[in-house]
């Protein structure tokens, strides 16, 4: 299904575009697919470091995202997602540059499997990529909002800071919330993305790929 979605948002890559570029086992699959279009694409904008390494590999240009004026596509993965595409991201703890990729880009492709589908957020536990001295001050901001702040063991972001996973939340209000923990003095970026969430989801079933377009409840296999 990872496979069958990552071909599928090769449809929404405009020739000559330079194209974000995820991370995790599905933006992996993403990266082989681009891999076979390189000719077509005029580059790369990487949201880690492990993803630039692949792309590198398969002699795709990575660029700067300050070098580039404009992005028209993002294809990522997710850990959850809603049916309005909200989503919470970072189980690969490249949350933060994620966010700022998607934040330039104009779409935002997100591609899963159906396990990813819910109806709420929040039992996926939620990172947060916090400045490593505000961690214990962090943990109990959250532990006062009901929440249940785990370290990542032994696990340093690209930009040097720590990953706080969140247990134990419902999240009916994913924009309001990400809102509130963006307010938490030594957050540098929460895992929710709501408030720019995905504009189209190509969702892997049994049956084929759907395709979830936000604001919008119809539904196209293929
Ligand atoms: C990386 O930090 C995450 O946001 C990933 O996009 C997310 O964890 C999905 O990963 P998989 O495709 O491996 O499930």
């Amino acid at each position: 299904m990872k496979q069958a979605v990552a071909k599928a948002a090769i449809a929404h890559i405009p020739a000559g575009c330079i194209v974000g570029v995820g991370t995790g086992s599905t933006a992996n699959f993403f990266i082989e697919e681009l891999g076979h279009i390189k000719q077509r694409i005029g580059g790369a904008v990487a949201s880690s470091e492990a993803s630039a390494q692949r792309l590198k590999h398969l002699g795709i240009p990575v660029l700067d995202l300050n070098s580039v004026d404009e992005l028209p596509v993002y294809v990522d993965g997710a850990d959850e997602i809603t049916r309005n595409l909200a989503m919470i991201k970072g189980g690969g703890g490249a949350l933060t540059r994620e966010k700022i990729v998607a934040a330039v880009a104009r779409k935002f492709v997100c591609i899963t499997d159906q396990s990813k589908l819910v109806d709420m957020l929040g039992r996926f536990p939620l990172p947060l990529e916090v400045l490593p001295m505000a961690r214990a001050q962090v943990a109990r901001e959250i532990t006062r909002l009901g929440g249940q702040p785990l370290l990542r063991q032994g696990f340093t972001t690209d930009n040097g800071n720590i990953i706080l996973d969140v247990h134990h939340l419902q999240i009916p209000d994913p924009v309001a919330f990400e809102s509130m923990l963006n307010q938490i003095v030594g957050v540098v970026t929460n895992g929710l993305f709501a408030r720019r969430g995905a504009d189209v989801l190509l969702l892997g079933t049994a049956d084929g790929v759907m395709t979830l377009t936000a604001g919008r409840h119809d539904t196209k296999v293929s």
